[in-house]
């Protein structure tokens, strides 16, 4: 069977060639360029074959718009390579639906994006409305040049702010990998996951610096089925931050540091949001960071909704500000009413086997609003970095406690 079908993937791949080495005689040269090369069953193209120079100087947004666009295009299993180089761009759509049955965006050079923040909208790079694609890199670098830009972000301070673009955001896709890709200084989140089902994320790394605003690693919203492992994140603000609407999260083997750490929310801010449920977060490392886990609401929600079925387990926190967090009062701003308590319901929480230690005195702090159902501490040993002891606090917690316990429960 093996060798007969060999044997027909040999004649076929033979025609093909045949087929463009005599299509080729009434070609002109514009026609024969770009030429996909075909092997192993994938046809490859290559952005340079599109007029992208990298070269770090020219502007090279819309040839690899236009390489997408025939990668895209084409049938079969398709892989657009961005070769070694820096490809300096601006606000750049790589969107679908692509005949492509699977289609590869290899990035081997660097996307470096432009700084004039006239040019963008909310974000710099999108892969929209894409079924089964995988963003890979070897050597590959999303360099979101955002220093330029962080002096004009007035988010942390105010409410109603102009945001500065994310530097990749996924949208509306079905089934994508993302994997072996370094991601430096973007001007606002590093990755955003919306409506996109079926994500796979391993082996990034996502760096800035610790006083960079809102550059969060990864934010998912509105997403089903999202796996992130074995990946590093150095920002200055969340490691990643799980949004409204998304549901089956599990993330794994996360080193988190320096930033604000892991989170749930902020939730309960917006009309209409959806539920956050079945949340698995484990194996990770947290160093240095404001927080380790959290979950942070709004009060005065005006839609109702739940954070639910959700564990958190086998962390280890060195010199984290507040390990294990559940804030129902969250505000940034200097004012904020106090008029209803949070609109969003905390259900079914597991923190276990959670030890390090704590850069300040409340190690665990449990701030529900209408009260937390089902919250359970196992295991939890965090010690405070300093002289004494650290302790806990709570509101409303009704938390169950279970094996060790350091600090002491709320009583
Ligand atoms: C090339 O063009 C000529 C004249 O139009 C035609 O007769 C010939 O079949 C073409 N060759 C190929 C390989 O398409
Ligand atoms: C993702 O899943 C949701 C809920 O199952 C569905 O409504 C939505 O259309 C899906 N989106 C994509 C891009 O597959």
């Amino acid at each position: 069977m093996l060798t007969q079908y060999l044997c027909i993937m040999v004649v076929v791949v033979a025609l093909y060639v045949a087929s463009l080495v005599t299509a080729a005689e009434n070609m002109t040269a514009a026609q024969l360029l770009p030429k996909p090369s075909y092997h192993g069953g994938a046809t490859t193209y290559n952005a340079k074959n599109y007029g992208a120079m990298g070269n770090g100087a020219n502007d090279d947004t819309k040839a690899l718009m236009a390489a997408w666009k025939v990668a895209c295009g084409a049938s079969g299993t398709v892989t657009l390579m961005i070769p070694p180089g820096t490809y300096y761009i601006g606000p750049t759509q790589f969107h679908g639906p692509c005949k492509a049955s699977a289609l590869t965006f290899l990035l081997q050079g660097t996307l470096k994006a432009a700084t004039d923040l006239k040019r963008f909208g909310n974000d710099w790079i999108e892969f929209g409305w894409v079924k089964d694609l995988t963003v890979v890199g070897q050597n590959g670098i999303i360099d979101g040049q955002g220093a330029a830009s962080w002096p004009f972000n007035k988010c942390p301070i105010q409410k109603d702010c102009k945001v500065l673009p994310t530097s990749v955001l996924f949208v509306n896709n079905l089934n994508t990998v993302v994997r072996d890709i370094m991601f430096v200084n973007s001007k606002f989140f590093h990755i955003a996951l919306l409506q996109s089902n079926n994500t796979r994320m391993t082996n990034l790394r996502i760096s800035a610096p610790e006083d960079s605003p809102n550059t969060d690693g990864i934010h998912i919203e509105r997403s089903t089925g999202v796996v992130i492992a074995d990946t590093r994140i150095g920002t200055g603000d969340d490691c990643i931050s799980i949004g409204q609407g998304s549901d089956n999260i599990d993330i794994a083997r996360v080193h988190c540091g320096p930033g604000h750490g892991m989170s749930v929310g902020s939730l309960g801010r917006y009309v209409g949001e959806g539920d956050v449920t079945r949340v698995h977060v484990r194996d990770m490392t947290f160093e240095g960071t404001m927080n380790g886990v959290r979950i942070k609401t709004w009060e005065n929600s005006p839609t109702e909704s739940l954070a639910a079925h959700m564990v958190f387990e086998n962390m280890v926190m060195k010199d984290v500000q507040n390990p294990i967090i559940i804030d129902q009062r969250y505000c940034p701003y200097y004012s904020c009413e106090h008029r209803y308590v949070s609109g969003v319901t905390i259900r079914d929480v597991t923190f276990k086997n959670i030890k390090g230690t704590s850069s300040l005195p409340v190690a665990v702090l449990l701030r529900c609003g209408v009260p937390c159902h089902g919250v359970v501490l196992e295991d939890v040993d965090l010690r405070y970095k300093g002289q004494g002891a650290t302790s806990s606090k709570c509101e409303n917690a009704m938390a169950k406690y279970v094996g060790f316990q350091y600090p002491e429960p709320c009583t």
